[in-house]
């Protein structure tokens, strides 16, 4: 299986994605700074990775203290600097805060080298924990696929973006397990082109046949049959089903629809937000504008040019036939299924 990143006892370990696919280069991460950067950088990306990278990066921070004189403040310090990292993936704060409450449930009242070891043992858990719900969401989703399909995904929401396994393409490898025979379209997701170099590379690393497209080319391949079903990953579900996904998702949402393809967002629980109502109010990063500008370093615009470079957009639930949890598959109408997982999660 492909690692994308791993506690160990020198710090964390992640694959630089930035160099993928030419070049496979694990690095050790051994601050929380360190961390925090590798999110800022896209060394680490997607929203269940970034999660686990903050839960591993709060947990490395709190094991490089020195003694504990100013435990609450320097927790505080460096939850701050993972909060920083990224705005928009729901699961980055979802780790924090379960970090959170662990070190309020034993700050005080443990040995300050039991704590630290807790924090670790936590962040290791979510780790796992994420492995085993992604192979859950493949197992429900795959249902949606059968023998013979082509899926069409965007971005990469693969075992790079997650612990492991992944979201949509642990969908995908769920149908593969399942005996399925399965094509994949994958866009190559432009700018920063976690199709062509992620996803493509993941498929051809667990041989699952993938034709790499350019985003534009979609909709013309859509009209002559040849895409079946397009599941994508997200970054954060409000809970009435909008959903907030790699720039581009929601024109193809507008495409399946136009061509009557059904179109699912696989996500697990942690990538829901429960404190908004719709994807309006969810955040969207804006990011460096030479992404849209430079190619390999080259120019590609006049320097006078307006640009704009959201990295999200938002998928209404409109657009969305099912939106697939560790928990089932939430279908229309989707506040009441996003409100029953909720609280079967509530129970574990
Ligand atoms: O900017 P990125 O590469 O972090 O964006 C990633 C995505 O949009 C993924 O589709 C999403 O995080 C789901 S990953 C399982």
């Amino acid at each position: 299986m492909i690692k994308t990143i791993e506690w160990t006892e020198n710090g964390v370990v992640m694959i630089d994605q930035r160099l993928l696919p030419s070049e496979e280069v694990y690095n050790t991460y051994a601050t929380v700074d360190e961390v925090a950067d590798a999110i800022v950088t896209m060394v680490i990306r997607g929203a269940p990775a970034i999660g686990v990278a903050a839960a591993m990066g709060i947990a490395l921070g709190v094991n490089n203290l020195v003694d504990d004189n100013n435990l609450q403040s320097d927790f505080e310090k460096i939850c701050r600097i993972m909060h920083s990292t990224r705005p928009t993936a729901k699961n980055l704060f979802w780790a924090i805060a379960r970090m959170e409450r662990l070190f309020k449930n034993l700050a005080g009242r443990t040995p300050f080298v039991s704590l630290k070891e807790e924090l670790i043992n936590e962040a290791i858990a979510m780790h796992q924990e994420d492995i085993e719900i992604n192979r859950r969401i493949g197992k429900y989703g795959q249902e949606v696929l059968s023998s013979g399909d082509t899926v069409l995904t965007h971005c990469n929401a693969g075992a790079l973006a997650t612990a492991g396994y992944g979201t949509a393409l642990g969908v995908i490898r769920g149908a593969v397990e399942a005996g399925k025979a399965i094509n994949v379209f994958a866009d190559e997701t432009r700018p920063f082109l976690q199709g062509s170099r992620l996803t493509a590379w993941e498929l051809a690393h667990d041989d699952i046949p993938c034709t790499l497209i350019t985003d534009n080319m979609a909709g013309w391949f859509m009209k002559q049959g040849k895409i079946n079903c397009v599941i994508v990953g997200a970054d954060r579900i409000a809970p009435n089903g909008d959903a907030a996904n790699k720039i581009g998702t929601y024109s193809v949402a507008v495409l399946a629809k136009a061509h009557n393809i059904p179109f699912y967002v696989a996500a697990p629980i942690s990538t829901f937000d429960p404190d908004i109502s719709t994807g309006e109010e969810i955040p969207i990063e804006q990011r460096d504008t030479r992404e849209v500008t430079e190619i390999n370093g080259r120019i590609m615009a006049p320097g006078n040019i307006r640009i704009e470079n959201p990295a999200f957009d938002v998928t209404p639930a409109s657009l969305i036939s099912g939106i697939i949890t560790e928990y089932g598959i939430a279908r229309v109408p989707f506040p009441e299924s996003i409100a029953d997982f909720f609280r079967l999660a509530e129970k574990q």
